[in-house]
């Protein structure tokens, strides 16, 4: 039997650590797990309806930058595993809303959990990061990223993302911190903030409004479902080494006009709903991950390519049999419009 583990949280407001928090709770009854989250725009307790009274789940409101706080919720709940999701995540928000908050949240705030780690007794603690940091490949590539791919971000989030991911490295190799960093692709599934692609053309359709397709809409992306990202965070949880970082993805390159067009199809409509409007300034042209190494530990994904438009589908249902999610959440659409509307909609 596992040994019973502590498990905090960062940042599990979110959409991956909500996934992830859900996902820990249903299969180990004897874990503990404990939130701390900032609750930012992107932060919402609707999310944990569900397990709000589950005596293994305790929410603290809190920012990773605050040690003083993090050293108190580690004490006070003895916690012997970290794991963070925590971060400013919108790459539009970076470029056009300033990055003071993403150095701020995806930097400081990782260096402040690893002096956390460094002083108090936790087992391990593990960074989740991003493939973005790997900068980007062409669309003839033949060599795509692995672990030892240099880290070359080109955009504001990225950078900051990285810089989190350096200090992991330099805290293991200077203080011999037990940490592992993850480099993620782009992850779809349930409890997605709607800024971000997949939610936001689905409400944009329910809207009845176009959905704005950036530059030529050949940008490729490499999709995971959330729920596969999160397993392959139990496994490292309990299997990763120590200093490591594991790329986690699921061979399903796709171009954001295909994956638009999935998401036309579903709802029976045509490709005139479809703006073409101006890039975004330093668009990575393609990301794609290869897993091997975490494949190598035991790691297959349930949502393989093959799999990808059912995986999409029952997304769509979710976000579709979950209105009020949506409508609570739709309360903020405000702070959504100064960086959506804006720079979608209006004529460019
Ligand atoms: N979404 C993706 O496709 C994807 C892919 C790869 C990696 N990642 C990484 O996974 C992590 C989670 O991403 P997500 O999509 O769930 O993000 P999200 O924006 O949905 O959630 C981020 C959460 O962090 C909280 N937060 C932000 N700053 C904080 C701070 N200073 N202190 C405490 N809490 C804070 C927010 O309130 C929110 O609950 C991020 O680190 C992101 O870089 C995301």
């Amino acid at each position: 039997m596992e040994n019973k583990k502590v498990i905090l949280v960062c940042g599990g407001a979110g959409f991956i650590g909500s996934n992830f928090i859900h996902y820990i709770l249903e299969k180990y009854p004897d874990y503990k797990v404990v939130n701390y989250d900032k609750l930012t725009y992107a932060g919402n307790l609707n999310n944990h309806k569900k397990i709000e009274n589950n005596p293994n789940y305790k929410f603290v409101q809190g920012d990773i930058v605050d040690l003083e706080k993090l050293n108190e919720v580690i004490k006070e709940n003895k916690i012997t595993h970290i794991i963070n999701f925590a971060a400013e995540t919108h790459v539009d928000r970076s470029i056009h809303g300033g990055a003071k908050e993403f150095v701020l949240s995806n930097t400081l705030g990782v260096q402040m959990i690893l002096d956390a780690v460094r002083f108090n007794e936790i087992e391990k603690f593990i960074n989740v990061s991003t493939d973005e940091v790997y900068g980007a490949l062409e669309l003839d590539d033949e060599n795509i990223f692995t672990e030892e791919t240099p880290i070359t971000p080109n955009m504001p989030y990225a950078a900051a993302k990285a810089g989190g991911d350096l200090m992991c490295n330099a805290y293991f190799k200077t203080h011999n911190v037990p940490v592992i960093v993850t480099h993620c692709s782009n992850n779809y599934g349930p409890y997605q903030f709607p800024e971000k692609l997949i939610p936001f053309f689905i409400f944009k359709i329910l809207k009845g409004e176009k959905l704005p397709v950036y530059g030529d809409g050949l940008n490729i992306r490499d999709w995971i479902h959330v729920r596969d990202h999160v397993k392959a965070l139990d496994l490292l949880l309990h299997k990763g080494k120590n200093g490591e970082i594991y790329n986690i993805g699921s061979d399903n390159e796709r171009s954001n006009i295909e994956l638009t067009k999935y998401i036309l199809d579903y709802f029976d409509k045509s490709e005139d709903m479809i703006e073409y409007v101006k890039d975004r300034p330093g668009h990575d042209r393609r990301y794609a991950i290869d897993a091997t190494k975490i494949k190598k530990l035991g790691w297959q994904p349930d949502y393989p390519k093959e799999k990808f438009k059912q995986g999409l589908k029952e997304t769509i249902e979710w976000y579709l049999d979950n209105k009020d999610w949506v409508e609570d959440l739709w309360k903020k659409k405000d702070e959504m419009n100064k960086f959506q509307e804006d720079f979608f909609t209006k004529k460019q």
